[in-house]
């Protein structure tokens, strides 16, 4: 059995990448079925196409409203019947449409240790700060914005000559490992295995 999963993205999709090569792992128990963007020539639509994944650009300032763009979306993952969506990246804000077609099965990363520096500018805000450490989070999605409970952590430190750029880096880094450990987690979840992953 293998946890059928969805990726919305709207940019480089670094996060997608690193996703797409561990659902690629002999042992992985998670399939990424579609990738949806909301943003045309978004690098995350080139990473789906290489690895022949099907993946559709739904661009939102093409609907009228934001319910219109959300039965979009949800219209081209149905056919998927998907058990997990993965927000990578996705820089739209979901309302309880979206949220409750998919109960505890959306899932979100962000780039600092949550409840800290929520929104979209979490790296800088981070930078600017006094804080000595940031990181990054996964969390369920609930109606909030960055809100829902957390599922796992990766702390990183901030040096004194971290410019967003740098910090931004390292954190990337980390979301590459935390996130496709956290899927492969709940795909081992679904599948009613209790062994632990390895974080
Ligand atoms: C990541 O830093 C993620 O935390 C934030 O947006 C960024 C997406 O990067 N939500 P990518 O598109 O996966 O490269």
């Amino acid at each position: 059995m293998t946890l059928r999963v969805a990726v919305l993205a709207s940019g480089n999709g670094s996060n997608l990448e690193a996703l797409i090569e561990r659902s690629q792992k002999p042992a992985s128990r998670f399939r990424i079925e579609i990738v949806l963007c909301n943003i045309e020539n978004a690098f995350a639509l080139t990473r789906a196409h290489r690895a022949n994944i099907p993946a559709m650009c739904i661009p939102h300032q093409k609907f009228a409203s934001r319910k219109q763009f959300e039965e979009s979306l949800l219209a081209a993952l149905k056919p998927h019947n998907i058990q997990l969506v993965v927000l990578a990246g996705f820089m739209r804000i979901l309302s309880p449409l979206f949220i409750n077609a998919y109960p505890n099965a959306i899932i979100n990363v962000h780039p600092s240790l949550l409840p800290a520096f929520p929104g979209a500018h979490a790296v800088r805000n981070a930078l600017v700060s006094d804080a000595k450490k940031t990181g990054c989070t996964v969390h369920f999605v609930d109606k909030g914005v960055d809100t829902g409970p957390i599922i796992a952590q990766q702390e990183i430190p901030i040096f004194d000559d971290d410019i967003e750029e740098t910090l931004q880096q390292r954190i990337a880094q980390a979301e590459h490992v935390l996130l496709p450990n956290v899927v492969e987690r709940l795909a081992n979840q679904a599948h009613g295995e209790t062994k632990s992953p390895t974080f």
